[in-house]
Protein backbone atom coordinates (compact mmCIF):
# COMPACT_ATOMS: atom_id res chain seq x y z
CA UNK A 1 0.00 0.00 0.00
CA UNK A 2 1.24 3.65 -0.24
CA UNK A 3 2.92 5.55 2.95
CA UNK A 4 1.13 8.48 4.12
CA UNK A 5 2.05 10.54 6.94
CA UNK A 6 -0.52 13.39 8.43
CA UNK A 7 1.02 15.68 10.68
CA UNK A 8 0.15 19.25 12.59
CA UNK A 9 1.80 22.18 11.75
CA UNK A 10 1.57 25.78 13.64
CA UNK A 11 -0.60 26.68 16.27
CA UNK A 12 -3.08 24.28 17.43
CA UNK A 13 -6.86 24.20 17.13
CA UNK A 14 -9.50 22.26 18.42
CA UNK A 15 -10.74 19.67 15.93
CA UNK A 16 -7.18 18.51 14.42
CA UNK A 17 -7.30 15.76 16.51
CA UNK A 18 -10.63 14.95 14.66
CA UNK A 19 -8.82 15.68 11.52
CA UNK A 20 -6.02 13.19 12.40
CA UNK A 21 -8.27 10.28 13.20
CA UNK A 22 -9.78 10.24 9.72
CA UNK A 23 -6.76 10.36 7.73
CA UNK A 24 -5.23 7.39 9.65
CA UNK A 25 -8.60 5.45 9.62
CA UNK A 26 -9.23 6.33 6.07
CA UNK A 27 -5.49 5.49 5.56
CA UNK A 28 -5.56 2.48 6.71
CA UNK A 29 -8.98 1.60 5.29
CA UNK A 30 -7.50 1.85 1.95
CA UNK A 31 -4.86 -0.26 2.74
CA UNK A 32 -2.56 2.37 3.31
CA UNK A 33 0.23 2.48 5.52
CA UNK A 34 -0.28 5.31 7.54
CA UNK A 35 2.41 7.56 9.91
CA UNK A 36 2.15 9.84 12.40
CA UNK A 37 5.09 12.36 12.26
CA UNK A 38 5.34 14.39 15.67
CA UNK A 39 5.87 17.85 16.62
CA UNK A 40 5.22 19.13 12.82
CA UNK A 41 7.97 19.78 10.43
CA UNK A 42 10.45 19.34 13.37
CA UNK A 43 9.94 15.42 13.31
CA UNK A 44 10.14 15.31 9.77
CA UNK A 45 13.60 16.79 9.69
CA UNK A 46 14.86 14.95 12.98
CA UNK A 47 12.82 11.67 11.59
CA UNK A 48 13.50 8.69 14.16
CA UNK A 49 11.14 8.23 17.15
CA UNK A 50 9.06 11.11 14.79
CA UNK A 51 7.61 9.50 12.44
CA UNK A 52 5.31 6.35 13.68
CA UNK A 53 3.12 3.85 12.46
CA UNK A 54 -0.31 4.38 13.16
CA UNK A 55 -2.86 1.63 13.58
CA UNK A 56 -6.93 1.77 14.00
CA UNK A 57 -6.79 2.09 17.63
CA UNK A 58 -3.78 4.78 17.82
CA UNK A 59 -6.42 7.10 17.12
CA UNK A 60 -9.42 5.35 19.63
CA UNK A 61 -10.27 8.32 21.88
CA UNK A 62 -9.00 11.38 20.66
CA UNK A 63 -11.81 13.29 19.00
CA UNK A 64 -13.22 15.07 21.59
CA UNK A 65 -9.64 16.27 22.86
CA UNK A 66 -8.33 19.45 22.39
CA UNK A 67 -5.04 20.49 20.86
CA UNK A 68 -3.24 17.58 18.76
CA UNK A 69 -1.67 14.64 20.47
CA UNK A 70 0.37 14.52 18.11
CA UNK A 71 1.82 17.62 18.84
CA UNK A 72 2.64 20.90 16.60
CA UNK A 73 5.54 23.27 16.25
CA UNK A 74 6.16 26.11 14.53
CA UNK A 75 9.51 25.27 12.71
CA UNK A 76 12.57 26.82 11.84
CA UNK A 77 14.65 24.24 9.66
CA UNK A 78 12.27 23.61 7.54
CA UNK A 79 12.27 27.10 6.15
CA UNK A 80 16.27 25.88 4.91
CA UNK A 81 16.59 23.95 2.05
CA UNK A 82 19.34 21.96 4.43
CA UNK A 83 16.49 20.99 6.56
CA UNK A 84 13.87 20.13 4.03
CA UNK A 85 16.58 17.72 2.35
CA UNK A 86 16.95 16.37 5.65
CA UNK A 87 12.72 15.79 5.90
CA UNK A 88 12.64 14.09 2.10
CA UNK A 89 15.60 11.39 3.34
CA UNK A 90 13.24 10.39 5.69
CA UNK A 91 10.15 10.00 4.10
CA UNK A 92 11.78 7.57 1.33
CA UNK A 93 13.62 6.01 4.49
CA UNK A 94 10.07 5.01 5.36
CA UNK A 95 8.40 4.85 1.87
CA UNK A 96 6.24 7.85 2.37
CA UNK A 97 4.74 10.04 -0.84
CA UNK A 98 1.63 11.43 0.23
CA UNK A 99 1.40 13.85 3.29
CA UNK A 100 -1.78 15.08 4.75
CA UNK A 101 -0.53 18.51 6.51
CA UNK A 102 -2.88 20.34 9.11
CA UNK A 103 -1.90 23.87 9.61
CA UNK A 104 -2.09 27.63 8.84
CA UNK A 105 -0.81 29.31 5.38
CA UNK A 106 2.04 29.28 6.18
CA UNK A 107 2.36 25.39 6.82
CA UNK A 108 0.58 25.06 3.66
CA UNK A 109 3.22 27.05 1.73
CA UNK A 110 6.12 25.28 3.10
CA UNK A 111 4.09 21.96 2.16
CA UNK A 112 4.00 23.28 -1.58
CA UNK A 113 7.83 24.44 -2.12
CA UNK A 114 8.60 21.22 -0.47
CA UNK A 115 6.57 19.58 -2.93
CA UNK A 116 7.75 21.90 -5.71
CA UNK A 117 11.46 20.76 -4.82
CA UNK A 118 11.24 17.29 -4.36
CA UNK A 119 12.93 16.27 -7.47
CA UNK A 120 16.14 18.21 -7.14
CA UNK A 121 15.61 16.88 -3.05
CA UNK A 122 16.02 13.35 -4.59
CA UNK A 123 18.54 14.36 -7.24
CA UNK A 124 21.06 15.56 -4.12
CA UNK A 125 20.65 12.85 -2.18
CA UNK A 126 21.53 10.33 -4.74
CA UNK A 127 24.40 12.15 -5.32
CA UNK A 128 25.43 12.08 -1.79
CA UNK A 129 24.71 8.19 -1.94
CA UNK A 130 22.20 8.65 0.95
CA UNK A 131 19.76 6.99 -1.72
CA UNK A 132 19.95 4.67 -4.12
CA UNK A 133 18.92 5.10 -7.96
CA UNK A 134 15.65 2.62 -7.26
CA UNK A 135 14.71 4.65 -4.47
CA UNK A 136 14.87 7.90 -6.63
CA UNK A 137 12.82 6.13 -9.01
CA UNK A 138 10.51 4.76 -6.88
CA UNK A 139 9.83 7.88 -4.86
CA UNK A 140 10.00 10.53 -7.29
CA UNK A 141 6.65 12.03 -6.96
CA UNK A 142 5.21 13.79 -3.82
CA UNK A 143 1.41 14.26 -3.55
CA UNK A 144 -0.04 16.63 -1.06
CA UNK A 145 -3.13 17.61 0.60
CA UNK A 146 -3.22 20.25 3.32
CA UNK A 147 -6.00 20.95 6.07
CA UNK A 148 -6.81 24.66 7.56
CA UNK A 149 -6.25 24.17 11.23
CA UNK A 150 -6.77 27.77 12.48
CA UNK A 151 -9.04 29.27 15.00
CA UNK A 152 -8.10 32.41 13.31
CA UNK A 153 -10.78 31.75 10.27
CA UNK A 154 -8.08 33.31 8.41
CA UNK A 155 -7.52 31.22 5.44
CA UNK A 156 -9.04 32.55 1.96
CA UNK A 157 -10.99 29.44 -0.15
CA UNK A 158 -12.54 27.59 3.16
CA UNK A 159 -16.20 28.87 5.03
CA UNK A 160 -14.52 27.72 8.19
CA UNK A 161 -11.03 26.85 9.56
CA UNK A 162 -10.88 23.64 11.54
CA UNK A 163 -10.98 25.35 14.74
CA UNK A 164 -12.67 28.11 14.70
CA UNK A 165 -16.47 27.48 15.91
CA UNK A 166 -14.57 25.71 19.06
CA UNK A 167 -13.10 29.02 19.68
CA UNK A 168 -16.29 30.92 19.26
CA UNK A 169 -17.81 28.78 21.76
CA UNK A 170 -14.96 29.45 24.51
CA UNK A 171 -15.56 33.28 23.72
CA UNK A 172 -18.96 33.75 24.24
CA UNK A 173 -19.34 31.38 27.32
CA UNK A 174 -16.55 34.38 28.67
CA UNK A 175 -18.80 37.42 27.34
CA UNK A 176 -21.63 35.81 28.97
CA UNK A 177 -19.58 35.24 32.26
CA UNK A 178 -18.84 39.33 31.59
CA UNK A 179 -21.78 40.87 30.59
CA UNK A 180 -23.69 39.83 34.03
CA UNK A 181 -20.89 41.27 36.37
CA UNK A 182 -20.79 44.55 34.34
CA UNK A 183 -24.20 44.54 34.55
CA UNK A 184 -24.26 44.12 37.87
CA UNK A 185 -21.58 47.02 38.44
CA UNK A 186 -22.47 49.14 35.91
CA UNK A 187 -19.38 48.59 34.49
CA UNK A 188 -17.64 48.92 30.81
CA UNK A 189 -15.40 46.16 29.61
CA UNK A 190 -13.20 45.71 27.04
CA UNK A 191 -13.28 42.19 26.12
CA UNK A 192 -9.68 41.20 23.59
CA UNK A 193 -10.03 38.37 21.72
CA UNK A 194 -7.47 36.53 19.54
CA UNK A 195 -7.30 36.16 15.49
CA UNK A 196 -3.81 37.58 15.01
CA UNK A 197 -4.72 39.49 11.56
CA UNK A 198 -7.90 38.91 11.10
CA UNK A 199 -11.02 40.08 12.68
CA UNK A 200 -13.60 37.14 12.29
CA UNK A 201 -13.65 36.23 16.25
CA UNK A 202 -14.06 40.02 16.96
CA UNK A 203 -16.73 40.40 15.00
CA UNK A 204 -18.84 37.22 16.09
CA UNK A 205 -17.53 37.89 19.48
CA UNK A 206 -19.30 41.32 18.98
CA UNK A 207 -22.76 40.43 17.32
CA UNK A 208 -23.24 37.40 19.83
CA UNK A 209 -22.53 39.55 23.23
CA UNK A 210 -24.51 42.73 21.63
CA UNK A 211 -21.42 44.76 21.85
CA UNK A 212 -21.43 48.45 21.63
CA UNK A 213 -18.06 48.88 19.58
CA UNK A 214 -15.62 46.68 17.88
CA UNK A 215 -12.47 47.20 16.41
CA UNK A 216 -10.86 44.91 13.94
CA UNK A 217 -7.57 44.93 12.15
CA UNK A 218 -8.97 44.53 8.32
CA UNK A 219 -11.37 47.98 8.53
CA UNK A 220 -10.00 50.24 11.05
CA UNK A 221 -12.03 52.97 12.47
CA UNK A 222 -12.02 56.42 11.56
CA UNK A 223 -9.54 58.66 12.58
CA UNK A 224 -11.74 59.97 15.17
CA UNK A 225 -12.60 56.68 16.58
CA UNK A 226 -12.39 58.02 20.15
CA UNK A 227 -15.35 60.58 20.04
CA UNK A 228 -17.42 58.07 17.67
CA UNK A 229 -16.74 55.21 20.50
CA UNK A 230 -17.45 57.81 23.19
CA UNK A 231 -20.73 59.06 21.75
CA UNK A 232 -21.73 55.67 21.44
CA UNK A 233 -21.03 54.60 25.07
CA UNK A 234 -22.89 57.45 26.36
CA UNK A 235 -26.01 57.29 24.07
CA UNK A 236 -26.49 53.59 25.23
CA UNK A 237 -26.33 54.46 28.80
CA UNK A 238 -28.56 57.45 27.74
CA UNK A 239 -31.41 55.15 26.98
CA UNK A 240 -30.39 53.09 30.14
CA UNK A 241 -28.11 50.38 29.13
CA UNK A 242 -26.11 49.64 32.73
CA UNK A 243 -23.05 48.23 30.78
CA UNK A 244 -20.57 48.74 27.68
CA UNK A 245 -18.96 45.83 25.65
CA UNK A 246 -16.00 46.76 23.64
CA UNK A 247 -14.95 43.95 21.72
CA UNK A 248 -11.18 44.25 20.13
CA UNK A 249 -8.94 42.17 18.16
CA UNK A 250 -5.73 41.14 19.27
CA UNK A 251 -4.21 43.18 15.73
CA UNK A 252 -6.20 45.76 15.37
CA UNK A 253 -4.76 49.11 13.97
CA UNK A 254 -6.13 52.31 13.22
CA UNK A 255 -5.89 54.19 9.57
CA UNK A 256 -2.19 54.50 9.81
CA UNK A 257 -1.65 50.71 10.64
CA UNK A 258 -0.84 51.77 14.53
CA UNK A 259 -1.90 49.25 16.90
CA UNK A 260 -4.83 49.98 18.83
CA UNK A 261 -5.08 47.99 22.05
CA UNK A 262 -7.38 47.24 24.98
CA UNK A 263 -5.04 49.68 27.10
CA UNK A 264 -5.10 52.37 24.09
CA UNK A 265 -9.25 52.48 24.42
CA UNK A 266 -9.46 52.08 28.44
CA UNK A 267 -7.76 55.24 28.87
CA UNK A 268 -10.51 56.79 25.87
CA UNK A 269 -13.20 55.78 28.11
CA UNK A 270 -11.57 56.72 31.37
CA UNK A 271 -10.32 60.10 30.33
CA UNK A 272 -13.93 61.16 28.79
CA UNK A 273 -16.25 59.28 30.20
CA UNK A 274 -14.98 58.63 33.87
CA UNK A 275 -16.78 55.43 33.34
CA UNK A 276 -15.39 51.99 35.60
CA UNK A 277 -13.92 50.23 32.64
CA UNK A 278 -12.10 46.83 32.94
CA UNK A 279 -9.83 44.86 30.26
CA UNK A 280 -10.52 41.35 29.73
CA UNK A 281 -7.92 39.42 27.72
CA UNK A 282 -8.56 35.83 26.49
CA UNK A 283 -5.84 34.72 25.45
CA UNK A 284 -4.80 31.12 24.86
CA UNK A 285 -8.19 29.75 26.67
CA UNK A 286 -9.71 30.75 23.02
CA UNK A 287 -7.52 27.70 21.75
CA UNK A 288 -7.77 24.81 24.40
CA UNK A 289 -10.48 22.72 25.63
CA UNK A 290 -12.50 20.36 23.86
CA UNK A 291 -13.87 20.63 19.90
CA UNK A 292 -17.37 21.72 19.26
CA UNK A 293 -19.44 19.21 17.62
CA UNK A 294 -18.86 21.23 14.54
CA UNK A 295 -14.87 20.77 14.38
CA UNK A 296 -15.50 17.10 15.40
CA UNK A 297 -17.36 16.71 12.22
CA UNK A 298 -15.22 19.26 9.92
CA UNK A 299 -12.07 17.29 10.86
CA UNK A 300 -13.54 14.26 10.05
CA UNK A 301 -14.91 15.20 6.93
CA UNK A 302 -11.49 17.73 5.64
CA UNK A 303 -9.70 14.39 6.96
CA UNK A 304 -11.45 11.90 4.93
CA UNK A 305 -12.05 14.14 1.94
CA UNK A 306 -8.03 14.74 2.12
CA UNK A 307 -7.32 10.94 1.65
CA UNK A 308 -9.16 10.41 -1.02
CA UNK A 309 -7.69 13.34 -2.67
CA UNK A 310 -4.34 11.93 -2.71
CA UNK A 311 -5.62 8.43 -3.54
CA UNK A 312 -7.39 10.20 -7.07
CA UNK A 313 -3.61 11.97 -7.49
CA UNK A 314 -1.28 11.31 -10.60
CA UNK A 315 1.64 12.77 -11.76
CA UNK A 316 0.24 16.15 -12.87
CA UNK A 317 -2.02 16.39 -10.00
CA UNK A 318 -0.99 19.92 -7.75
CA UNK A 319 -1.26 20.12 -4.25
CA UNK A 320 -4.69 20.53 -2.89
CA UNK A 321 -6.15 21.85 0.35
CA UNK A 322 -9.59 20.61 1.52
CA UNK A 323 -11.79 23.20 1.99
CA UNK A 324 -15.75 23.56 3.26
CA UNK A 325 -17.56 25.53 0.63
CA UNK A 326 -21.21 25.65 1.80
CA UNK A 327 -22.03 22.13 3.08
CA UNK A 328 -19.76 20.41 0.88
CA UNK A 329 -16.10 19.46 1.03
CA UNK A 330 -14.18 20.87 -2.30
CA UNK A 331 -10.37 20.47 -3.19
CA UNK A 332 -8.99 23.61 -4.59
CA UNK A 333 -5.77 24.87 -5.32
CA UNK A 334 -3.41 25.15 -2.61
CA UNK A 335 -1.26 27.82 -3.79
CA UNK A 336 -3.71 29.87 -5.14
CA UNK A 337 -5.51 29.94 -1.54
CA UNK A 338 -2.07 30.91 -0.07
CA UNK A 339 -1.90 33.83 -3.04
CA UNK A 340 -5.12 34.93 -1.91
CA UNK A 341 -4.93 34.89 1.71
CA UNK A 342 -1.14 36.93 1.36
CA UNK A 343 -3.14 39.21 -0.58
CA UNK A 344 -5.43 40.16 1.95
CA UNK A 345 -2.37 40.69 4.04
CA UNK A 346 -0.46 42.79 1.66
CA UNK A 347 -3.53 44.95 1.18
CA UNK A 348 -3.36 45.62 4.99
CA UNK A 349 0.01 46.74 4.79
CA UNK A 350 -0.62 48.71 1.57
CA UNK A 351 -3.93 50.73 3.99
CA UNK A 352 -5.97 49.43 1.52
CA UNK A 353 -8.98 48.70 3.47
CA UNK A 354 -11.99 47.93 1.08
CA UNK A 355 -9.85 45.67 -0.49
CA UNK A 356 -9.04 43.97 2.67
CA UNK A 357 -12.26 43.85 3.34
CA UNK A 358 -13.46 42.54 0.09
CA UNK A 359 -10.81 40.00 -0.44
CA UNK A 360 -11.74 38.66 3.18
CA UNK A 361 -15.09 38.72 2.47
CA UNK A 362 -14.24 35.91 -0.11
CA UNK A 363 -12.40 34.15 2.63
O1 LIG B 1 -3.13 31.62 14.76
C1 LIG B 1 -3.69 31.25 15.96
C2 LIG B 1 -3.29 32.18 17.08
O2 LIG B 1 -3.94 31.77 18.26
C3 LIG B 1 -3.57 33.66 16.82
O3 LIG B 1 -4.92 33.99 17.02
C4 LIG B 1 -2.62 34.30 17.77
O4 LIG B 1 -2.24 35.57 17.34
C5 LIG B 1 -1.44 33.38 17.75
O5 LIG B 1 -1.91 32.12 17.31
C6 LIG B 1 -0.75 33.23 19.06
O6 LIG B 1 0.41 32.51 18.88
P1 LIG B 1 1.20 31.78 20.04
O7 LIG B 1 0.35 30.61 20.49
O8 LIG B 1 2.46 31.34 19.40
O9 LIG B 1 1.37 32.76 21.15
Amino acid sequence: GKGIAVFTSGGDSQGMNAAVRAVVRMGIYFGCKVYFIREGYQGMIDGGEYIIEANWSSVSSIIHKGGTIIGSARCMDFKEHEGRKKAAFNLVEKGITNLVVIGGDGSLTGADLFKQEWSVLLDELLKEGKITAEQREKYKSLFIAGLVGSIDNDFCGTDMTIGTDSALHRIIEATDAIVSTAYSHQRTFIMEVMGRHCGYLAIVAALTSEADYVFVPESPPPDDWQKKLCDKLEQERNVGQRLNIIIVAEGAIDRNGQPITAEDIRKVVVDNLHQDTRITVLGHVQRGGNPSAFDRVLGSRMGAEAVMALMEADENTDPCVISLDGNQAVRLPLMECVKQTKAVAQAMVDKQWDKAVQLRGKS
